[in-house]
């Protein structure tokens, strides 16, 4: 896939997020963070796993200007009762600058997006 290659170096370097600012720095890097912090064990992008697809996240939270702030706490202090009964246990392994990384790539997603992940 054509992103996915060229943004492969970058990728490498995931969590120093300078070097790979960009428009796609948040598709490729992005789900690495994710694979890396196993988020993905939960999760897909496209659709409901345990969690909800991280597409459903991007939908129900577009143009909300809090957003990236708030999915940043949820995804490390955890959440429930929000999206069904299964609640999500904290992610403290997570970095406050991950956890805003990761927020801010699921509110980059949606569902004309998620077919080009994964
Ligand atoms: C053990 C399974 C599990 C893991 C691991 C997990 N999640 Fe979740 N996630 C869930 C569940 C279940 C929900 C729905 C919780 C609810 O209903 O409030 C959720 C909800 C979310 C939400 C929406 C929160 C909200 O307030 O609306 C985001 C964003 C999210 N997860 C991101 C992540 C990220 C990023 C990671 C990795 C750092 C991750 N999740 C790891 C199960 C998981």
């Amino acid at each position: 896939m054509l992103l996915r290659s060229v943004f492969l170096p970058c990728a490498v370097f995931f969590s120093a997020a300078s070097i790979c600012a960009g428009p796609v720095w948040g598709q490729t890097v992005g789900l690495g963070l994710a694979q890396a912090n196993n988020c993905m064990s939960c999760h897909r992008v496209d659709r409901k796993v345990v969690g909800p697809g991280f597409s459903t996240i991007a939908e129900r939270f577009a143009g909300n200007p809090e957003a990236a702030g708030y999915l940043a706490q949820s995804i490390v202090n955890g959440s429930r009762g929000r999206w069904g009964p299964v609640p999500m246990p904290r992610q403290a392994q997570v970095s406050p600058n991950d956890a805003r990384a990761l927020a801010q790539w699921i509110l980059s997603l949606n569902s004309s997006s998620a077919d080009k992940v994964e």
